[in-house]
């Protein structure tokens, strides 16, 4: 957890064995087996929220919901993207009602949505590390990441993760435009990279499960 805030951030992504988390059109692609997907809805049913960027509501419209085949009585996150902009399309899955769901813009969006709540946050772009303490004045306590690539990054640089799980599935999908699991800009040096603490190391079926301690 974060000094002054109590709020707990965990990273879920599942990638291929050659480092990819969609094809080079970054298209959802078969990465996790259903082992690993079952891993995954117990693991949003035990959270208070779940957050992705717009990228990933443009690529591959989630619903972001706990499924009944998974977890018995699903109690379904609030469910919480990052859209400076205000481009989530209003047919999006994220706004179907089968969850809460909040919109993150930038405070010059004037974008309005029906079944979302919006908190309005940052200069240009959704700012993070004023975000994360309005959540937890909501009662958010436990937020799990998913993706994509940009914003996995962005949580990882301004050290706002306590740990990153990665699922690598039996696949190659190559490519060197596939987006991995941390894109945005990146380090620039070895300085910038963000250190991880291995906590476990799990085979899950045809593929394993990495379980990091994200380093400050
Ligand atoms: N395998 C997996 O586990 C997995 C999971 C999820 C997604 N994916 C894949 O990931 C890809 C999408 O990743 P992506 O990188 O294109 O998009 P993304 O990370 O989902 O969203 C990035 C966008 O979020 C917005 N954003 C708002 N505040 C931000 C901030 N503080 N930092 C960074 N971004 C912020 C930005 O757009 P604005 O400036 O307009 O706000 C940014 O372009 C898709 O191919 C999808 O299939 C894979």
């Amino acid at each position: 957890m974060h000094g002054v805030i109590g709020l707990k951030v965990i990273i879920n992504c599942a990638m291929s064995a050659d480092g990819k988390i969609a094809t080079k059109n970054r298209r959802q692609t078969a990465i996790s087996n259903d082992t690993d997907k079952k891993r995954v809805h117990v693991l949003r049913n035990s959270v208070d929220a779940v957050l992705v960027g717009i990228g990933t509501v443009l690529a591959d419209d989630p619903k972001l919901t706990v499924k009944a085949e998974y977890v018995q009585s699903p109690k379904n996150p609030i469910r919480i993207v990052l859209d400076s902009k205000g481009r989530t399309p209003p047919e999006a899955m994220v706004l179907n009602g089968d969850a809460k769901t909040l919109i993150v813009t930038a405070t010059e969006s004037v974008t309005e949505f029906s079944n979302a709540e919006m908190i309005r946050c940052g200069s240009g772009r959704v700012d993070i590390e004023e975000l994360l303490p309005m959540l937890e004045e909501r009662g958010i306590r436990t937020l799990l990441v998913e993706g994509g690539s940009e914003i996995i990054w962005s949580f990882l640089r301004h050290r706002l993760a306590d740990e990153i799980y990665i699922f690598i599935g039996s696949v190659i999908i190559g490519g060197d435009s596939a987006p991995t699991p941390a894109g945005g800009e990146g380090a620039f040096s070895i300085d910038e990279a963000v250190t991880l603490m291995l906590k476990e190391a799990d085979v899950i079926g045809d593929g394993v499960l990495l379980k990091y301690e994200v380093g400050r």
